[in-house]
């Protein structure tokens, strides 16, 4: 089974962009990234009431737009009953500035522009997200959120494999999901798109899980692997692409147990490790 590595080393992965910097899942965020030098970037998307794929982390609008003062009788605000004409009208910036949620504008990481910039921010489509990715010769890990019961779970597989295709980003996206049956719905429609398959909590047989779900990667939260597990499956092909770490020793620890990649909300201190 073909490995999907990008590369030799350890790929920096910049988790929901760089969002220790900026709003997470927005092109600022990617922006920051790219600076960086981040090898990739992770997103997440779902779907709209009216089946747009947009880039957004929770079920809700709350935590990282002002939908609340909108939309104010529109509760809980889930994604899934705005249409994207109506998110798009959302600021997905401000937050972030209001919030400091890593403490880097009260560390002096940003400057006054960088964050009076962040206002308004939109929340990108998938294609407008891939674009960005793609007109920078860079790549991308694309996570599908969970839809199981909500509307979109029977077509957002499809459209996300299918705009990849279409954009002709196959070779540059990596796809997961903590819903393993889209991996496999991933494999059915094009079984050249790499998948990898997201896991919580530890999992008594990686390898088989992955051959199972014809997967070429294993993600896994940093609490689910053991470091000595990590070349094991690099030995079977698979990559591993651990989250979220944001320390440095244990990205150092990682690195040593040849991890294929570290998410982290600070590519800046992942590529100071990665430069040494
Ligand atoms: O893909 C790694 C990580 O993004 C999975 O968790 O909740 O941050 O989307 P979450
Ligand atoms: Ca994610």
């Amino acid at each position: 089974m073909p490995s999907k590595t990008f590369s030799s080393r350890t790929l920096n992965i910049a988790h929901r962009g760089a969002r220790s910097l900026a709003p997470e899942n927005t092109l600022a965020a990617a922006r920051q990234a790219l600076q960086i030098g981040a090898d990739m970037w992770e997103l997440d998307v779902g779907m709209t009431a009216d089946g747009e794929l947009v880039v957004v982390h929770d079920d809700t609008l709350e935590r990282t737009s002002n939908v609340k003062a909108m939309f104010p009788n529109r509760q809980p605000w889930f994604v899934h009953e705005f249409t994207f004409e109506e998110i798009r009208r959302l600021d997905f910036g401000s937050w972030f500035n209001e919030q400091d949620p890593f403490k880097q504008i009260a560390a002096g990481a940003l400057t006054q522009a960088e964050t009076k910039n962040y206002v308004g921010e939109r929340a990108p489509t998938l294609r407008e997200a891939l674009l960005f990715t793609r007109d920078n010769h860079w790549r991308v890990n694309v996570e599908i959120k969970d839809l199981s019961g909500r509307p979109g779970d029977a077509s957002v597989v499809e459209k996300v494999a299918s705009l990849i295709k279409e954009l002709d980003m196959v070779d540059s996206a990596l796809v997961s999901s903590f819903n393993h049956s889209y991996l496999e719905r991933v494999k059915a429609v094009n079984p050249n798109l790499a998948t990898g398959a997201l896991v919580a909590s530890p999992v008594a047989d990686p390898a088989a899980l992955l051959r199972r779900l014809n997967a070429q990667a294993y993600n896994p939260r940093v609490t689910a692997i053991r470091l000595q597990d990590i070349a094991v499956l690099r030995d079977h092909g698979f990559d591993v692409y651990v989250w979220t770490v944001n320390d440095k020793e244990t990205m150092q620890a990682l690195i040593e147990a040849r991890v294929s990649g570290i998410f982290t909300d600070f590519p800046q201190t992942l590529r100071e490790i990665l430069n040494q």
